[in-house]
């Protein structure tokens, strides 16, 4: 059987996530439909959710081994550079759809296998390690600040927990789009980043300077309340991750008396990649890059990703 260097999860363990990673040789990706082809991998980046499913969140133990990944930037067959769109149709999931690496293996490997409608061409002005890092925190971030945020002129936006790859795609983002941009971090070396992004960094729980319209949640419990008590009437509270816990106590009296909007996303569509590539290459914007490490090292981007030093996102390099 043809087979490929691959980083997957080949157990479960909900404590100690990086022993559940294994490096390896799998079997090349299979095409579940006529309109699947193979793509070989150039560049892809890791995510949260890599972590959450070494921890067997997401996925069940009859998938395992399941290759990790879910961006990817590559060579079509025909030849092209082509961006993965990552969230692929899938009948069995009650959403309808997954992300790769939940139900079909996913980029961190050689070779992945996708339906041909979910190739975008590499736009011209973005290079491979750049365009890696959108597919997924970078869609999100983009879909929160404007499809379920509806962020609009003269608007503020707050960002918690701003070293995370959505977080910092997020006030990357909001900054390029023009908006007063704020963004919370334990870190010092964090906040002092976030200020060369151009918002204006603040320590978790710090009152703001004026209540925001949007704020952008990927920590979850350790900052839900303070997301409420900055935001101003009508604010749109926009939920894409819960990092720090998923059960924040909600003060339900601030939602109604400021008619809050609490909204969950995930992910994005093609159009809105599509529209997210088109506005990165146009403005020139660079995605938050914390290291490239060559997939000869794919265990130490992972302990890199873990350890939560992170500022923006860990690249990997399939070529070197
Ligand atoms: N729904 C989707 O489509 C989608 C897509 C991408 C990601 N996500 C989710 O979004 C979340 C963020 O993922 P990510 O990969 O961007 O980043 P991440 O590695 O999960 O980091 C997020 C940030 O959370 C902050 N944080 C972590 N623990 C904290 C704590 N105890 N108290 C306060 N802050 C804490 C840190 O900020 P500081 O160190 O700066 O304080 C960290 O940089 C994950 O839960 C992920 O699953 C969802």
């Amino acid at each position: 059987m043809p087979i490929m260097r691959a980083a997957y999860a080949s157990r479960f363990d909900a404590d100690n996530p990086l022993a559940a990673l294994g490096v390896g040789d799998r079997p090349e990706p299979a095409h579940p439909d006529s309109d699947w082809v193979t793509v070989q991998v150039r560049a892809s980046s890791l995510n949260h959710h890599d972590i959450w499913s070494l921890r067997g969140v997401g996925l069940s133990a009859d998938q395992l081994p399941m290759i990790l990944g879910c961006d990817a930037v590559g060579t079509d067959p025909e030849g092209r550079q082509v961006v993965i769109y990552p969230v692929v149709p899938t009948p069995g999931d009650p959403r309808g759809v997954s992300i790769l690496s939940e139900h079909f293996p996913g980029t961190l490997a050689e070779r992945v296998a996708v339906p041909r409608m979910n190739l975008l061409p590499l736009p011209a002005g973005l290079s491979a390690t750049d365009a890696a890092c959108l597919p997924t925190a970078w869609l999100t971030a983009w879909r929160m600040l404007t499809t379920k945020g509806r962020v609009d002129e003269g608007e503020s936006v707050l960002v918690q927990g701003a070293g995370g790859g959505v977080a910092t795609a997020a006030v990357a983002l909001g900054v390029a789009l023009g908006k007063r941009v704020y963004a919370t971090s334990r870190d010092a070396g964090k906040r002092e980043r976030i200020t060369e992004l151009g918002a204006t960094a603040l320590e978790p729980g710090a009152r703001l300077p004026e209540r925001v319209d949007v704020v952008i949640e990927t920590v979850g419990a350790a900052t839900f309340d303070h997301s409420l008590k900055s935001a101003a009437p009508m604010a749109r509270i926009v939920v894409s991750g819960a990092t720090a816990g998923h059960e924040p106590t909600v003060n339900l009296r601030r939602v109604f008396a400021m008619q809050l909007e609490i909204l969950g996303t995930s992910m994005g569509t093609p159009d809105e990649l599509t529209e997210l590539l088109g506005f990165c290459a146009e403005h020139e914007i660079h995605p938050v890059v914390d290291s490239v490490v060559p997939f000869s090292k794919v265990e130490d981007a992972f302990t890199r990703l873990h350890s939560g030093d992170v500022f923006g996102k860990v690249v990997i390099d399939h070529t070197a």
